[in-house]
Parts: C-alpha cells; structure tokens; sequence
C-alpha cells in the first residue's frame, strides 16, 4: 500500500475559550486573579470564558496566562487550521466519543508493511479492516494513556490480535499490556520507535516517536492538540515542561498526531500553539 492517505477532516478540538480555562485551573488562577491582574472588568473577563470573544479582552489575558495573544486571538477570530500533513504510513481513525471525537492511529512501513496500532478509540474495526484490506503485519499496540476514550476497543484488538504484544505507561497499568519507560525503543527493521514519557495531562502518559517514514512522526495522545493540549489533570507544569523538552525539541517536520482534533506539526505549533509564546517572534 503506498500513496498519502486521505485523513479524516477533523476539527480542533478547543475552541480560544477553552485554552483559557485550561490555562487557569492549570496555573490555579482565578477570575479574581484575573481581574487583578489584567486591569479587564470582572464581567469583562467572564463574557470571553463563556465564548463572547472580544479581542482586546483575550490579548489582555493572554500574558497574565503565559500564553502567547496573537494565537490566542487567532484561535477566536477561528483563523487556523493546521495543514495535513502528507506523509505515506501513517492513517488516522476518528470515531465518536460523548461530546466530542477520539483518534487512534495505524503507522506501516510501506515497503516491509509492519504496523504498529496505537490506541484503540471508541471502535477500533476500521482499523483492523485496514490492517487486512492492505496486508499489513500488525507487531505492536502502543497505548499513549488509559484514559477510557482512547483504550475503549482493546477487548477487540486484543482478540483479533493475540499474538500481538500491547505497551502502556509503566504508571498506567493495564491487563495484559507491558510497561514502557521513558526513552525505550522498539526496533522493527527500517522503523524506530521511541517512548518519551509526556505525563501531565495523565500520570503515565507516553508519546511514541516513529523514524524510518519519510518525516519523523509523534503520537503524542493528550499531550499536545493542534493549538491547545490536554488539561493538566496531575500537573499542568509537568505536561508543559515534558512537551517542551521531549516534543518541542523534535524536527520542525515532524507530524504531530493527538488524540483529539486534526494532525499538525511541531514547526505549526510552534508558530501557532498559544501555549508555547516563547516559539513567537
Ligand atoms: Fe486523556
């Protein structure tokens, strides 16, 4: 199977207001602080978190948040979108979740058709069919985390797939899956794949680095969104520091994919994610 796949459009999964209320829980500001802070009313301040986008509230909030204003204000003015990243090997699999949409992904190496599934999503069937529709020869299943949305249909790998050995974070235990620590590698001949621990969002969280595609590769769960990223449920401190250090500091090619919201690129984020101001001219 060669040729780029069609990836599913997929929109962002957060909107400027939620950048911010993530930012606020995760640095324990609150609208008080805010106010405090900014100068901005404090009914002026509660319009734009409930999405009456205003923009010079939102660049005014911006650097009290640490998060970069243009971007922010980029996001509410619904400017952006990351570009697709052409790249053959690598299909994302969309299915619905309650109130929002969940992705796992297939990566093969086109030429020895290895593949490696991680994550399951909500219905891992499409991508089974894809496994066997192009011949491929599943060697792993990499879990980025155990929260519920993105493990859903393991039963069913697990099952259609038995011989086929299931990572997770050692911090994330799950039946049947082995424990992947920080900078382990998997070598499957022209295909590396490197865990990085990107814990924050979760306590085990991990993301898989693939080489041997044409452009480096990240499956980065909820650590990273296309202009936002996961909530910092056990540290939003961690989950900034982790992807600054082992996500910001891969190749401006390299094709970002998240659990939620469209595919992107560390160089698209760097530009764009609002999260990350020190990457902005
Ligand atoms: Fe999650």
């Amino acid at each position: 199977m060669s040729g780029n796949i069609q990836q599913p459009v997929v929109p962002l999964e957060d909107l400027y207001e939620d950048v911010l209320g993530k930012a606020m829980r995760g640095l324990g500001i609150s609208v008080e602080v805010l106010v405090a802070r900014s100068g901005l009313t404090r009914e002026a301040i509660a319009a734009v978190l409930e999405g009456e986008f205003d923009v010079e509230v939102v660049a005014a909030l911006a650097p009290v948040l640490n998060l970069n204003a243009s971007s922010l204000v980029a996001m509410g003015k619904k400017q952006w979108q990351p570009q697709t990243p052409a790249i053959d090997g690598v299909a994302m699999f969309n299915t619905p979740y309650p109130g929002m949409t969940v992705n796992a992904y297939l990566i093969w190496d086109p030429k020895s058709k290895d593949a490696f599934l991680f994550d399951t999503g909500t219905d891992a069937r499409a991508m089974l069919e894809m496994i066997n529709n192009a011949q491929l020869k599943a060697r792993a299943i990499f879990l980025t985390h155990t929260h519920r949305d993105h493990i859903m249909d393991l039963e069913r790998l697990q099952q259609a797939l038995p011989d086929v050995p299931v990572y997770v974070g050692r911090k994330e235990p799950v039946d049947g899956a082995m424990p992947v620590d920080d900078q382990q590698q998997f070598v499957f001949g022209d295909i590396s794949i490197e865990a990085r621990l990107t814990s924050g969002h979760s306590i085990g969280g991990i993301s898989y680095i693939v080489t041997g595609l044409d452009r480096p590769v990240a499956v980065v769960g909820d650590a990273l969104f296309a202009s936002s990223m996961g909530g910092g449920m056990i540290s939003w401190a961690d989950a900034l520091a982790n992807n600054r250090s082992k996500l910001f500091t891969l190749p401006d090619d390299t094709v970002v994919c998240p659990g939620h919201g469209p595919m992107t690129s560390i160089g698209e984020e760097k530009e764009h994610n609002p999260c990350y101001p020190e990457f902005k001219m």
